[in-house]
């Protein structure tokens, strides 16, 4: 079966580091949608004490201005790529004070978001992840993570809101059925696994116009 988006097949993205580098390939924009997402987390309440997990993290694109934001080791991230993750953390996080704040371990590639670090989180976040996938993958996803989201936790992740053929004013056009994929509030709604509530945020400053969503972890 072919995959959903070109990030799961990794020697398409081995190659596409060559060519675009590993900031290119998350999307670029790196100095503005990294600090865009950490300001996001903090207005919403984030300390530097709290633990966040960034799920499709890439090539840390946030995660530098999460780890210098946060006490050290509190940190984590999980994506389908090693090569992006490899990437990421020797160009952005080696050569920086920042590597005494995020341990490569930290990291973990995974086809099926396991986060199996031993601990829980208060904050989840996931950036242009589910513009790439089908809908069923973000049931999946939050049904696997659930476990290991403390009661109260709050997980954010954007998406763009559409049916049909979509242009949107950046050249993007996004679909129902293919990357880079929209979705109705209300087939979110109804595809939030249970243990979660699901809250639309709506426009939060993104420059390609992809909307927040935000799930709270239920006891
Ligand atoms: C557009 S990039 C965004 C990366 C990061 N969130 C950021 O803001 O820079 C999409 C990311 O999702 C990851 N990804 C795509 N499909 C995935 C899957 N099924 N499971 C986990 N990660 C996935 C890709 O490898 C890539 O790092």
């Amino acid at each position: 079966m072919q995959s959903p988006n070109r990030y799961m097949n990794e020697s398409i993205t081995r190659q596409r580091l060559t060519t675009e580098g590993h900031r290119g390939i998350v999307g670029g924009m790196w100095d503005v949608i990294g600090p865009l997402q950490r300001d996001f987390l903090v207005q919403q309440g984030l300390a530097p004490g709290d633990r966040v997990l960034d799920v499709g993290c890439g090539a840390l694109r946030a995660g530098v201005h999460l780890t210098d934001y946060l006490e050290p080791a509190r940190y984590y991230g999980i994506d389908i790529s090693a090569s992006l993750l490899e990437a990421g953390y020797e160009h952005e996080i080696a050569p920086t004070p920042l590597a005494d704040k995020l341990p490569r371990s930290h990291l973990h590639a995974t086809p099926d978001f396991e986060a199996p670090f031993g601990v829980m989180f208060d904050f989840g976040l996931a950036t242009s992840l589910f513009t790439h996938l089908p809908i069923d993958y973000y049931s999946h996803s939050l049904e696997t993570l659930a476990p290991v989201f403390r009661t109260g936790a709050r997980f954010f992740a954007t998406v763009f809101e559409g049916s049909g053929v979509v242009n949107r004013p950046d050249g993007i056009i996004t679909y129902d059925d293919r990357d880079p994929f929209h979705f109705r509030q209300s087939n979110l709604q109804a595809a939030t696994p249970g243990g979660w509530a699901f809250k639309w945020i709506g426009e939060w400053g993104h420059p390609r116009g992809q909307m927040m969503i935000e799930l709270t972890r239920l006891g």
